[in-house]
């Protein structure tokens, strides 16, 4: 047998090939990239994974395990101490039931700052020109229809963010220059950007739904943010707001969302996540004033290559010197 700690890998590495080859001299690693919830637990309760100290995932990997609730946390080796998670937002992971366990988190906070808040200013600017209805009128043969809709400037309107982290704050200094005016909310007024006066304009929840013409959502998910915006908060927001959300798709009540759309209460919407991923609500898919996108906010080549080395730099940390790099904040605190 072995002596090196074993490294259970759930998801390729796609692009840190190197990074990976270098993992590998001081871990045995394993890669899991398909299966079921069912077959990864009987594995799991059958021993395979016996040597196994750390786990790296990727978001998509859920689809062969699941979410990495208390039950299937239950069920990982004693031997198991970390996962490292592949993405910024780690919703799919029960932080608490891996505490209980002494198991430590890690995410990939950062890395994803610029590309997401790229997306989300390629929603908000699409949205303001309801892109996707010229779009398909050209592609159908029509060239710009007959029912093009006139968008709106930037200049002057009011860019609510909701949620000011590394995302929120790097599309708001994107959008700076475009013309908007920034206001943000978040659990707490953000510190150190006094050096940024545009930017630095916190404002209550209410405040920012009764006054925003756009909203652009960057909270992470949870309990407390789970449809965050449903019928009562579209009701408080200016008639004709624009919506915009690149965070997670449970965070808006997306049959609230189809409703205020239809009625026009939403001028338009441009959307990067969705309640019931991969499924996506019809009266979105529908919309002519609907700019959708299927949870690309991270795509590029740059950016995931970031991401994975990120994840296995924590693993190569937690099997070498016992620590993770970018443990996750609730467990810092604890
Ligand atoms: C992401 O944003 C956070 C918050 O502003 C910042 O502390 C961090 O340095 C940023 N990371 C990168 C890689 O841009």
């Amino acid at each position: 047998m072995s002596s090196k700690p074993g490294v259970l890998m759930l998801g390729i590495v796609a692009h840190a090939q190197l990074e990976f080859a270098a993992l590998s001299e001081v871990a045995d690693t394993v890669t899991v990239t398909a299966g079921s919830r069912e077959k990864f637990i009987s594995d799991l309760d059958a021993g395979v994974y016996n040597n196994v100290v750390a786990i790296s995932r990727t978001y998509e990997s859920a689809k062969y395990t699941g979410r990495f609730d208390a039950e299937l946390v239950g069920h990982l080796p004693p031997s198991a101490k970390f996962i490292s998670h592949n993405g910024a937002g780690y919703d799919q992971i029960d932080v608490a039931a891996c505490s209980a366990r002494g198991i430590s988190v890690s995410n990939t906070p950062g890395a994803v700052n610029d590309s997401t808040a790229n997306t989300a200013m390629f929603l908000i600017l699409g949205a303001l020109r309801s892109a996707w209805a010229p779009q398909t009128s050209l592609r159908a043969g029509e060239w710009i229809g007959t029912n093009f809709p006139l968008g709106r400037d930037p200049n002057g309107l009011k860019l609510g963010i909701l949620g000011m982290g590394g995302i929120g704050l790097a599309t708001a200094r994107r959008a700076l220059p475009f013309g908007f005016k920034i206001q943000y909310h978040n659990r707490k007024p953000v510190a150190g950007l006094e050096s940024e006066p545009e930017i630095n304009n916190y404002v209550s929840f209410a405040e920012l739904l009764k006054t925003s013409d756009i909203i652009s959502v960057h909270v992470p998910l949870s309990a407390a943010t789970t449809h965050l915006l449903g019928d009562t908060e579209f009701a408080q927001m200016k008639d004709g707001v624009v919506i915009v959300n690149t965070a997670r798709g449970p965070v808006i009540d997306e049959e609230a969302l189809v409703r205020n759309l239809e009625s026009g209460k939403v001028w338009s919407v441009g959307l990067d996540v969705f309640e019931k991923e991969p499924v996506v609500h019809d009266g979105l898919l529908k919309s002519p004033r609907a700019l959708l996108l299927p949870h690309i906010g991270t795509g590029t080549v740059d950016t995931r290559k970031r991401m994975e080395v990120m994840v296995i730099d924590n693993v190569k940390s937690a099997v070498t010197s016992g620590k993770l790099l970018t443990q996750v904040p609730e467990q810092l605190r604890s």
